[in-house]
């Protein structure tokens, strides 16, 4: 589907994605690179990251993939200091590395609990830490008036209570405080700007696969206002907003793109 957005809305801009190798995170650097930003992507997964690389070159955009997990502090910091040397800056700050699985909780050792939370809340912590240096002012030594832009990918699960992830709806609410307490201080003392997307069900990505078979997915529609999934693509058209300047007074929030889903009830 073609952007509603001016293909320029993101030039010079450099953007550096956790998890922006696959799935939803990849779907954000390819429209973060087709609006004209430089995009570095961080994954565990060598051959995820080269193909996503190639990808994204074969549409012209200036893309490097740098290993790396988001549960060793001296990863994080690695990486956020190549994707500088690399283009020169970091505006941009997208935490979508995420770890997952179906189990009920009185299945869930406390291993697989903190697994979840030191992949999505630590981690994502993590590398808002060691990129606030690049981020405030376009980067150490620079003059430039404003600072970067942090977007940190949650979930709709911890709105009300969600079955089988009691483990991912208390990473992702964690998640949610990082991103409002960055905000409150971040953006008061750098003027950055730290703001979440909460998405729904979205098709063909490896969430759904894992979390939603057939037949729960099936039984979903019928509660959904919007009667369909959604796609990759409105997930990317979010982020794209927020973290351009259209989106330039929104601080704090994590805005839900979920077709209303987690509002709705059943008909009577
Ligand atoms: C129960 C499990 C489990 C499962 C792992 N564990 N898988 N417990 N059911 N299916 C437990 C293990 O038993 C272990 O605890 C602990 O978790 C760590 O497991 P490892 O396999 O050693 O961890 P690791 O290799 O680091 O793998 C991390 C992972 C994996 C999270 C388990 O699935 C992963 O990396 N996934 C990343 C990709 C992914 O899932 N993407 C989808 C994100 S979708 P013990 O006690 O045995 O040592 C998403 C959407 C959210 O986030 C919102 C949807 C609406």
């Amino acid at each position: 589907m073609e952007s509603p957005f001016k293909e320029d809305i993101l030039k010079g801009k450099v953007a550096l994605l956790t998890g922006g190798g696959s799935g939803i995170g990849f779907e954000i650097s390819k429209q973060f690179g087709k609006h004209g930003a430089s995009v570095a992507i961080m994954g565990r997964r060598k051959q995820v990251l080269d193909s996503a690389v190639s990808t994204l070159r074969s549409f012209s955009i200036p893309a490097v993939g740098f290993e790396g997990d988001v549960r060793k502090q001296e990863d994080a910091r690695r990486v956020v200091e190549s994707t500088f040397k690399h283009f020169g800056r970091l505006d941009i700050l997208v935490n979508a590395a995420a770890g997952n699985f179906l189990v009920a909780s009185e299945d869930l050792s406390p291993n697989g609990f903190r697994t979840v939370m030191d992949i999505d809340s630590v981690g994502t912590f993590t590398m808002c830490h060691e990129a606030l240096e690049y981020l405030k002012q376009g980067g150490p030594g620079r003059g430039s008036s404003s600072g970067g832009t942090i977007l940190n990918i949650s979930a709709t699960l911890h709105y009300t209570a969600a079955w089988y992830q009691i483990h991912v709806s208390a990473a992702k609410a964690a998640v949610d405080a990082i991103t409002r307490n960055l905000a409150l201080e971040w953006g008061t003392d750098y003027d950055i700007r730290v703001n979440g997307i909460a998405p729904g069900p979205i098709g063909d990505t490896a969430g759904m696969s894992k979390l939603a078979p057939e037949e729960i997915n099936s039984k979903a529609k019928d509660q959904m206002p919007l009667y369909k999934l959604g796609e990759k693509w409105d997930i990317a058209m979010a982020a794209v907003y927020l973290v351009s300047d259209a989106g330039k007074y929104i601080n704090g929030t994590t805005v839900p793109v979920d077709g209303g889903l987690w509002l709705s009830r059943p008909r009577h």
